[in-house]
């Protein structure tokens, strides 16, 4: 695959869920070792479930596209639910990424990771 797909393109130019939740009860900020890109991700959660989510994503078309999709997967899963998102999943619900941008949809991936790992932290400390 060489060109990005309508679905990349749709999300790009509407994404959804962008934004911060200034109360996030677990949240990630991570960059990129290949291209330098910023991904941060802003989860609400409540009785283990994610009730919200938002992104604010410094990077390119597909990793916007990728923390857009990542945002409307978990809301309303479990924590659980969300720690068995994908890579392939996000590839999947894009119709598939360029090779060379397929990093981008991982950078989802991580900042989901994080946020979550980032929630299980305050959850002990309280
Ligand atoms: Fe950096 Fe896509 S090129 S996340």
């Amino acid at each position: 695959m060489e060109k990005y797909t309508e679905k990349v393109i749709e999300y790009f130019m509407n994404p959804r869920n962008m934004g911060e939740i200034p109360d996030a009860d677990g949240e990630s900020r991570i960059g990129s070792l290949i291209c330098g890109d910023i991904m941060q991700l802003f989860l609400k959660i409540e009785n283990n479930i994610i009730i919200d989510a938002k992104f604010k994503t410094f990077g390119c078309a597909a990793a916007i596209a990728s923390s857009s999709v990542v945002t409307e997967i978990i809301k309303g899963k479990t924590v659980e639910e969300a720690e068995k998102v994908t890579k392939k999943l996000i590839l999947e619900k894009l119709g598939g990424l360029p090779e060379p941008k397929v990093h981008c949809s991982l950078l989802a991936v991580d900042a989901l990771k994080e946020a979550l790992q980032n929630w299980k932290e305050k959850q002990h400390s309280k």
